[in-house]
């Protein structure tokens, strides 16, 4: 499948903008740290683009989330490597390869990232540094559902959760246009 036709099923299954651009700013991220570790960044990337791909036909029935995405990903001739890594973002299997834990723990930042973007005066992720990100990772009750525990995972990529903030704005900047901030 090409990045487009990624695309284009994505567009259909999620709909809402910003469920689509979650999962751009996730598939940026997982590019970036792909050419960090050396690894294959559309391989990647498009795990980063599809790890959503079922939740709006699953968001009644949260346990079924990833299953479906796996049997559809399955079908379209999608590797087993790539079909783990999607159902391990949400804990089905435990995160093992670099690509589980670098997809476990973008998902959460990017909407740390995202809120923290909304509530700086710029309004925007051209205004945010790694130390804005950090004071406000550390406010519990700041965008709590980006799950603190999840993204400090990050450290089981040999990653400082300052190393791993910056990847993740860099990659976000790089698509800011995208995300519309
Ligand atoms: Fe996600």
């Amino acid at each position: 499948m090409t990045r487009d036709e990624a695309l284009k099923w994505v567009e259909r299954e999620l709909e809402k903008p910003n469920l689509i651009k979650h999962v751009l700013a996730v598939e940026a991220s997982c590019r970036r740290l792909a050419g960090h570790f050396g690894e294959d960044p559309e391989y990647w990337a498009m795990v980063g683009l599809l790890h959503d791909i079922d939740y709006l036909k699953t968001i009644d029935d949260p346990d079924r989330h990833t299953r479906l995405a796996a049997e559809w990903l399955a079908e379209k001739g999608f590797d087993d490597k790539f079909i783990y890594a999607v159902m391990s973002h949400a804990e089905r299997v435990e995160p093992k390869s670099k690509l589980d834990w670098t997809l476990f723990s973008v998902d959460p930042t990017t909407g740390l990232v995202v809120a923290a973007a909304l509530m700086h005066p710029s309004k925007s992720l051209a205004g945010l540094d790694v130390g804005f990100l950090m004071k406000r990772f550390k406010e519990k009750r700041f965008a709590a559902g980006a799950r603190r525990e999840s993204i400090a995972a990050c450290s089981n990529l040999g990653l400082s959760l300052e190393e791993f903030l910056g990847h993740v704005l860099a990659a976000m900047q790089g698509i800011s246009d995208d995300l519309g901030l």
